[in-house]
């Protein structure tokens, strides 16, 4: 009798099958015992035909896997819900071991008896080894990074602190000679500047290594700032001025009011030192309302906007465009650790305002923050 069309197919459709060597495909009994294995399977798992055929599946599990009854529930879940996909490690007749991708389709008749399943099996070690070997690398490149940090923040700082102890070396050493009072209280000025600044160094480094967690609430912007405008204004030498532009009526803003006060004392001192010991620094306060994507990421919305502007060297695209970044510094070893707009970017970041910087060589710069601001009506959280 000769053979009908359709098992003439069917029979090319099996060998086919059997001699893909790119999969495992092969079917397992109701049961889970391997019934038929192909050219892939064989090239994958090691084994022959004839050892295979017969065996039950469970034998490409490792112990652990074993251990935990997991071949069986892959059944479970292919025959409940229509298929089972899994990755994970599996057994070469060999011992060895390959990260599998295995897909697992239950085959049922008509009728809905349960025939067996059929496997596919990919081999996708390679794919795990270069995911695993790209994570390291970038674990490595961060670590790095991580340690470049550290040693410029070392370095910067020993330094820092041996220039303010000499200050304080020194002073002592005068002090210790000189009978004019004059003198005497010209180098306990001198010594308590040096001690002031490495407080604030230590104050600065810590709240950089904790991330102090912020205290938001509403509060009157201008208020705040007035409260501070003395420090503000010591900040700076006698031949500079601090201009206050401050609009009334503002609406509250969320801000942590000490950081915010370190915020301005940065920026400050930034124009400080930006300029040659003389000129103006401008301060604004204004609410602005802002569409979608307008300034930096912010949504459509109304800010509160500080703006403190000086006529200082101004910056180069190349600084303006890493002055944010911790530790980046143009001024020399012992006058700047980089930490200062990097910690008001952050505190920026944190209110879920923003900061951003314009600037021109020789004109002078510009940093504005945006602090979200809220409905005038709304009482104080
Ligand atoms: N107002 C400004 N005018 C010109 N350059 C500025 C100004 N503000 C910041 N920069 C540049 O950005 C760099 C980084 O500033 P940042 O405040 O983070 O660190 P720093 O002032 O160098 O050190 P630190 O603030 O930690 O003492 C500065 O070294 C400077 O080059
Ligand atoms: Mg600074």
């Amino acid at each position: 009798m000769q053979p009908s069309v359709d098992a003439i197919e069917a029979e090319r459709f099996r060998q086919f099958i059997m001699g893909v060597t790119d999969y495992a495909i092969y079917m397992l009994s109701p049961q889970g015992v391997v019934i038929t294995w192909n050219a892939g399977a064989q090239r994958f798992k090691g084994y022959h035909p004839d050892e295979i055929i017969g065996q039950h599946f469970s034998i490409f599990y490792t112990d652990e896997d074993r251990a935990n009854v997991r071949p069986a529930k892959a059944l479970a879940v292919a025959r409940a819900s229509g298929k089972f996909e899994d990755e994970g490690w599996r057994v070469r007749k060999d011992g060895s071991r390959f990260w599998a991708n295995v897909v697992i389709d239950p085959i049922v008749n008509p009728e809905g008896e349960l025939l067996g399943f059929a496997k596919v099996t990919r081999d996708i070690t390679e794919r795990r080894v270069a995911a695993e070997q790209l994570e390291r690398a970038r674990e490595q490149l961060f670590q790095s990074q991580k340690l470049e940090a550290l040693g410029k923040l070392t370095g910067g700082i020993a330094h820092d602190f041996n220039n303010l102890l000499s200050v304080i070396m020194n002073g002592l050493e005068l002090l210790r000679m000189a009978r004019d009072p004059a003198i005497v209280s010209r180098s306990i000025d001198t010594m308590s500047r040096a001690a002031q600044r490495g407080a604030a160094l230590t104050q600065q480094l810590l709240a950089f290594a904790r991330q102090q967690p912020l205290l938001l609430a509403p509060h009157d912007a201008a208020q705040v700032i007035r409260s501070f405008e003395t420090v503000l204004h010591r900040a700076l030498p006698d031949a500079m001025r601090l201009h206050l532009r401050l609009d009334d009526g503002l609406p509250p803003a969320l801000l942590d009011p000490t950081q915010f006060e370190s915020a301005l004392l940065n920026l400050v001192v930034n124009a400080r030192d930006a300029m040659d010991g003389c000129g103006d620094v401008h301060l604004g306060l204004s609410a602005v309302t802002l569409a979608d994507g307008e300034v930096a990421r912010l949504p459509a919305g109304r800010y509160v906007r500080i703006d403190v502007r000086d006529g200082g060297m101004g910056m180069t695209p190349d600084t303006m465009a890493r002055a944010i970044e911790p530790f980046f510094t143009t001024k020399e070893v012992g006058k700047g650790t980089g930490l200062g707009l990097s910690q008001v970017y952050g505190l920026m970041q944190q209110c879920d305002g923003a900061l951003t910087l314009a600037s021109r060589v020789g004109e002078g710069s510009t940093v504005s923050l945006y602090f979200p601001a809220l409905a005038a009506s709304l009482p104080p959280a």
